[in-house]
Protein backbone atom coordinates (compact mmCIF):
# COMPACT_ATOMS: atom_id res chain seq x y z
CA UNK A 1 0.00 0.00 0.00
CA UNK A 2 1.56 3.54 -0.97
CA UNK A 3 1.81 6.23 0.97
CA UNK A 4 -1.43 8.45 -0.03
CA UNK A 5 -3.74 4.80 0.00
CA UNK A 6 -2.62 4.64 3.78
CA UNK A 7 -3.27 7.92 4.49
CA UNK A 8 -7.12 7.65 2.91
CA UNK A 9 -7.01 4.32 5.26
CA UNK A 10 -6.34 6.69 8.23
CA UNK A 11 -8.45 9.58 7.64
CA UNK A 12 -11.43 7.25 7.04
CA UNK A 13 -10.58 5.69 10.72
CA UNK A 14 -10.30 8.75 11.99
CA UNK A 15 -13.93 9.74 10.97
CA UNK A 16 -14.84 6.48 12.09
CA UNK A 17 -13.55 7.25 15.76
CA UNK A 18 -14.94 10.68 15.78
CA UNK A 19 -18.35 9.19 14.97
CA UNK A 20 -18.21 6.11 16.96
CA UNK A 21 -21.17 5.26 19.38
CA UNK A 22 -20.10 1.13 20.00
CA UNK A 23 -19.60 2.20 24.16
CA UNK A 24 -21.22 4.57 26.24
CA UNK A 25 -18.18 6.77 26.11
CA UNK A 26 -19.51 8.58 23.26
CA UNK A 27 -22.26 10.33 25.62
CA UNK A 28 -19.51 12.46 27.88
CA UNK A 29 -17.01 13.18 25.45
CA UNK A 30 -16.28 16.38 23.89
CA UNK A 31 -14.06 14.98 21.25
CA UNK A 32 -12.62 11.58 20.32
CA UNK A 33 -8.82 11.27 20.59
CA UNK A 34 -8.04 8.72 17.44
CA UNK A 35 -4.34 8.72 17.71
CA UNK A 36 -1.42 10.78 15.71
CA UNK A 37 1.80 10.83 14.77
CA UNK A 38 3.62 9.76 11.68
CA UNK A 39 1.66 6.41 10.12
CA UNK A 40 4.66 4.95 8.72
CA UNK A 41 6.60 5.29 12.02
CA UNK A 42 9.19 2.42 13.36
CA UNK A 43 8.08 2.92 16.61
CA UNK A 44 3.96 2.89 18.10
CA UNK A 45 3.15 3.72 21.62
CA UNK A 46 -0.06 3.18 23.12
CA UNK A 47 -1.56 4.72 26.46
CA UNK A 48 -4.63 3.80 28.03
CA UNK A 49 -7.07 6.20 27.58
CA UNK A 50 -7.79 10.29 26.99
CA UNK A 51 -7.95 12.78 30.30
CA UNK A 52 -9.40 16.16 30.41
CA UNK A 53 -7.22 17.97 28.18
CA UNK A 54 -7.32 15.05 25.60
CA UNK A 55 -10.67 15.42 25.63
CA UNK A 56 -11.18 18.93 25.00
CA UNK A 57 -8.75 18.85 22.45
CA UNK A 58 -8.82 15.88 21.01
CA UNK A 59 -4.90 14.93 21.02
CA UNK A 60 -3.35 12.62 22.82
CA UNK A 61 -1.39 13.08 25.79
CA UNK A 62 -1.39 16.96 25.84
CA UNK A 63 -2.23 17.17 30.01
CA UNK A 64 0.08 16.49 32.59
CA UNK A 65 1.24 13.11 31.99
CA UNK A 66 2.09 14.62 28.12
CA UNK A 67 4.11 16.43 29.44
CA UNK A 68 6.03 13.95 31.47
CA UNK A 69 6.05 11.75 28.18
CA UNK A 70 7.56 14.48 26.29
CA UNK A 71 10.44 14.39 28.51
CA UNK A 72 10.84 10.43 27.87
CA UNK A 73 10.69 11.00 24.47
CA UNK A 74 13.51 13.87 24.52
CA UNK A 75 15.60 11.67 26.94
CA UNK A 76 16.20 9.34 23.81
CA UNK A 77 16.31 11.42 21.49
CA UNK A 78 12.91 11.48 19.75
CA UNK A 79 10.28 13.70 18.88
CA UNK A 80 6.36 13.11 18.75
CA UNK A 81 6.80 13.48 14.64
CA UNK A 82 8.98 10.42 14.61
CA UNK A 83 6.57 8.12 16.59
CA UNK A 84 2.53 7.06 16.23
CA UNK A 85 0.97 7.58 19.23
CA UNK A 86 -2.45 6.26 20.31
CA UNK A 87 -4.20 4.87 23.33
CA UNK A 88 -6.31 1.90 24.12
CA UNK A 89 -9.83 3.92 24.19
CA UNK A 90 -10.48 7.32 22.38
CA UNK A 91 -12.86 8.57 24.93
CA UNK A 92 -12.68 10.23 28.39
CA UNK A 93 -13.45 7.88 30.91
CA UNK A 94 -15.70 9.83 33.48
CA UNK A 95 -13.51 10.62 36.30
CA UNK A 96 -10.63 9.83 34.58
CA UNK A 97 -11.44 6.25 36.24
CA UNK A 98 -10.15 3.03 34.90
CA UNK A 99 -11.42 1.52 31.58
CA UNK A 100 -13.81 -1.15 32.15
CA UNK A 101 -13.53 -4.54 29.94
CA UNK A 102 -16.40 -3.91 27.86
CA UNK A 103 -15.25 -0.28 26.70
CA UNK A 104 -11.89 -1.94 25.73
CA UNK A 105 -13.64 -5.04 23.82
CA UNK A 106 -15.52 -1.97 21.75
CA UNK A 107 -13.19 0.29 21.36
CA UNK A 108 -10.06 -2.32 20.35
CA UNK A 109 -11.18 -2.65 16.68
CA UNK A 110 -9.47 0.80 15.97
CA UNK A 111 -6.34 0.15 17.67
CA UNK A 112 -5.72 -3.17 16.33
CA UNK A 113 -6.02 -1.83 12.16
CA UNK A 114 -3.77 1.29 13.68
CA UNK A 115 -1.09 -1.58 14.74
CA UNK A 116 -1.57 -3.19 11.58
CA UNK A 117 -1.14 -0.26 9.48
CA UNK A 118 1.62 2.06 11.25
CA UNK A 119 3.07 -1.99 11.46
CA UNK A 120 5.66 -0.82 13.87
CA UNK A 121 8.70 -2.46 14.75
CA UNK A 122 8.69 -1.65 17.94
CA UNK A 123 5.46 -1.20 20.36
CA UNK A 124 6.19 1.04 23.24
CA UNK A 125 3.41 0.16 26.11
CA UNK A 126 2.66 2.79 28.44
CA UNK A 127 0.90 1.83 31.84
CA UNK A 128 -0.71 -1.56 32.58
CA UNK A 129 -3.66 -1.25 30.14
CA UNK A 130 -1.76 -1.50 27.31
CA UNK A 131 0.65 -3.44 28.38
CA UNK A 132 -1.81 -6.24 29.51
CA UNK A 133 -3.97 -5.78 26.10
CA UNK A 134 -0.77 -6.03 24.17
CA UNK A 135 0.61 -9.32 26.00
CA UNK A 136 -3.08 -10.50 25.35
CA UNK A 137 -2.82 -10.12 21.73
CA UNK A 138 0.36 -11.26 20.83
CA UNK A 139 -0.09 -14.23 22.73
CA UNK A 140 2.52 -13.65 25.59
CA UNK A 141 2.16 -15.08 29.24
CA UNK A 142 0.36 -12.31 31.44
CA UNK A 143 2.93 -10.42 33.72
CA UNK A 144 2.70 -7.37 36.02
CA UNK A 145 4.43 -4.11 34.34
CA UNK A 146 6.29 -3.76 37.44
CA UNK A 147 8.02 -7.31 36.25
CA UNK A 148 8.56 -6.32 32.58
CA UNK A 149 8.88 -2.26 32.61
CA UNK A 150 12.02 -1.26 30.37
CA UNK A 151 11.96 -4.89 29.02
CA UNK A 152 12.61 -5.41 25.03
CA UNK A 153 10.18 -8.57 24.30
CA UNK A 154 10.25 -10.41 20.92
CA UNK A 155 6.95 -11.38 19.54
CA UNK A 156 6.18 -13.20 16.42
CA UNK A 157 2.89 -11.41 14.59
CA UNK A 158 0.94 -12.00 11.52
CA UNK A 159 2.78 -9.10 10.16
CA UNK A 160 6.33 -9.74 11.09
CA UNK A 161 8.61 -9.63 13.99
CA UNK A 162 8.10 -6.77 16.60
CA UNK A 163 9.43 -5.89 19.77
CA UNK A 164 7.61 -4.70 22.71
CA UNK A 165 8.44 -2.26 25.52
CA UNK A 166 6.63 -1.86 28.75
CA UNK A 167 6.81 1.03 30.66
CA UNK A 168 4.83 2.33 33.93
CA UNK A 169 2.12 5.09 32.42
CA UNK A 170 4.16 8.37 32.45
CA UNK A 171 1.12 9.88 34.47
CA UNK A 172 2.81 8.15 37.70
CA UNK A 173 5.59 10.90 37.24
CA UNK A 174 2.96 13.66 38.19
CA UNK A 175 1.69 11.94 40.85
CA UNK A 176 5.44 10.91 42.78
CA UNK A 177 8.40 12.55 41.22
CA UNK A 178 10.28 10.21 42.65
CA UNK A 179 8.99 8.17 39.63
CA UNK A 180 10.80 10.15 36.65
CA UNK A 181 14.21 8.70 37.39
CA UNK A 182 12.69 4.86 36.91
CA UNK A 183 10.38 6.08 33.89
CA UNK A 184 13.76 7.23 32.59
CA UNK A 185 15.93 4.64 33.27
CA UNK A 186 13.37 2.17 31.91
CA UNK A 187 12.89 4.55 28.65
CA UNK A 188 16.48 3.90 27.67
CA UNK A 189 15.45 0.22 26.43
CA UNK A 190 13.74 2.30 23.44
CA UNK A 191 17.51 4.23 22.90
CA UNK A 192 19.46 1.13 20.61
CA UNK A 193 15.87 1.90 18.05
CA UNK A 194 16.09 5.23 17.74
CA UNK A 195 18.71 6.10 15.44
CA UNK A 196 16.39 7.15 12.71
CA UNK A 197 17.28 10.49 12.37
CA UNK A 198 17.12 10.81 16.16
CA UNK A 199 19.77 12.74 18.65
CA UNK A 200 20.98 10.09 20.67
CA UNK A 201 23.82 10.52 23.01
CA UNK A 202 25.03 7.68 25.09
CA UNK A 203 23.39 8.97 28.39
CA UNK A 204 19.97 9.78 28.77
CA UNK A 205 19.35 13.86 27.24
CA UNK A 206 18.74 16.31 29.41
CA UNK A 207 15.29 17.10 28.85
CA UNK A 208 13.44 20.53 30.08
N1 LIG B 1 -3.13 9.30 29.52
C1 LIG B 1 -3.26 8.41 28.52
O1 LIG B 1 -3.14 7.21 28.74
N2 LIG B 1 -3.52 8.85 27.31
C2 LIG B 1 -3.63 10.15 27.01
O2 LIG B 1 -3.85 10.48 25.86
C3 LIG B 1 -3.47 11.06 28.07
C4 LIG B 1 -3.23 10.63 29.31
Amino acid sequence: MDRSQKQKVFDKLRKQIAECARCPLHKTRTNAVPGEGDINADIMFIGEAPGHNEDLQGKPFVGRAGEVFNRLLCSVGLTREQIYLCNILKCRPPENRNPLPGEIRACVGSLDLQIKYVNPKIIGTLGNFATTYIFEKFHLPPAKISAVAGRVIDVTTPFGPKKIIPVFHPAVATYNSDKMVELVTHFQAFRPFCTNGAKVTETANVCS
